[in-house]
């Protein structure tokens, strides 16, 4: 390499100074995401190897019992936070409820909350294509030096400090937010250390990518069924081409480097679509908007809603923002 690539070590230093609170407190976060990152996608790797190395259930040579990969994903991104005198919260779709973190000590100063998704299309997993994780972060709205409350998780996501993903892919990436602009950044597995490879990632303004389960399409409300007869027809800059992974996180991806739109509306099945506000949806919208993109639950900004519990679902379209916009316009005029 003759130019010189900054690791994502060299850009937190760089720029600590650009976050709004205790500038040493988020790197300590976000060092710890870049580590259980590395930790997964080293496990993910091996996800081939299932039958070789045994699958979930059975018990291996050392007389560890084998975990699902969203298990084991939720096991290392918990102990790697905990492991950090920073975070007193933690949310997981893999968990019934919250983490409390030093509850006992009345003496801790750890002011984050973090709520993950730790693999992020989880079907696809068997079938070697790419899964994820995502992250959100926020700063808890009780007194420090007490147990974390219901209150700390249930922030819009308009309050969220930082979002990111990690997308296990044909390369493993770090993309995330924390408010100023949105970067990228690659693994080089041979030495374990993440480059800046996409600085200020900016969703296209349009797209010819449509992203959405279509074998739900006649379960779709009419706005929706619309909107994707738009897509189809032949005018202009259609017909799109459509693109779904079924990993929230590569669909997401793959539209904010070509420009596209990612659809789960609700549905005659399910009445507030699939996706999860706190773990996919809220750290989505911050990547989105921060990406020059948009995100709505069919009617306005994710960001803006009050959760009102920790594994709430809400529709969620997201994506560039014309696009974005078109999809609302026919959602609103198919109700009037
Ligand atoms: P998870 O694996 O964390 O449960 O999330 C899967 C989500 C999302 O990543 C993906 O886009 C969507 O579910 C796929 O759902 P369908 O199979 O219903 O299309
Ligand atoms: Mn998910
Ligand atoms: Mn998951």
């Amino acid at each position: 390499m003759d130019k010189k690539h900054k690791t994502l070590g060299e850009f937190i230093i760089e720029n600590q100074s650009s976050f709004q609170y205790s500038s040493g407190e988020l790197s300590k976060l976000i060092n710890a995401i870049r580590l259980a990152a590395k930790v997964v996608n080293h496990e993910v790797n091996k996800a081939g190897l299932i039958d070789i190395l045994g699958a979930a259930g059975d018990t291996n040579i050392q007389g560890e019992d084998q975990q699902k990969l969203d298990v084991l994903a939720n096991e290392k991104f918990i102990q790697t936070l905990k492991n950090r005198e920073i975070v007193c919260g933690i949310a997981s779709e893999e968990e019934d409820d919250f983490i409390s973190i030093n509850s006992q000590d009345e003496q801790h100063q750890n002011k984050y909350i973090v709520l993950i998704d730790p693999l992020d299309g989880s079907s696809n997993i068997d079938v070697n294509v790419s899964v994820g994780t995502i992250f959100s972060i926020y700063r808890r709205v009780t007194p420090v030096g007490t147990p974390v409350t219901i209150e700390d998780f249930l922030q819009p996501g308009d309050n969220q400090v930082a979002a990111g993903y990690i997308v296990y892919g044909t390369s493993t990436m770090l993309v995330y937010t924390t408010g100023d602009g949105v970067n990228g950044f690659t693994l080089n597995p041979a030495i374990g250390t993440f480059y800046l490879s996409h600085p200020n990632m900016q969703f296209p303004e349009t797209g010819k990518i449509y992203s959405v389960n279509e074998g739900n399409y006649i379960h779709f409300p009419q706005g929706v069924k619309d909107y994707i007869k738009y897509c189809q027809q032949e005018e202009g800059d259609r017909p799109y081409t459509s693109r779904y992974i079924g990993s929230l996180v590569s669909d997401f991806h793959r539209n904010m480097i070509k420009g596209g739109i990612y659809m789960y509306p609700k549905s005659s099945k399910a009445s507030e679509g699939k996706l999860r506000l706190l773990y996919e949806c809220n750290p989505m919208a911050f990547l989105a908007e921060q990406a020059n993109g948009k995100a709505s639950d069919g009617k306005g900004r994710i960001m803006e809603l009050k959760p009102t519990e920790l594994h709430q679902r809400v529709p969620f379209f997201c994506g560039s923002t014309k696009m974005v916009e078109k999809a609302e316009e026919f959602i609103a005029n198919a109700l009037k």
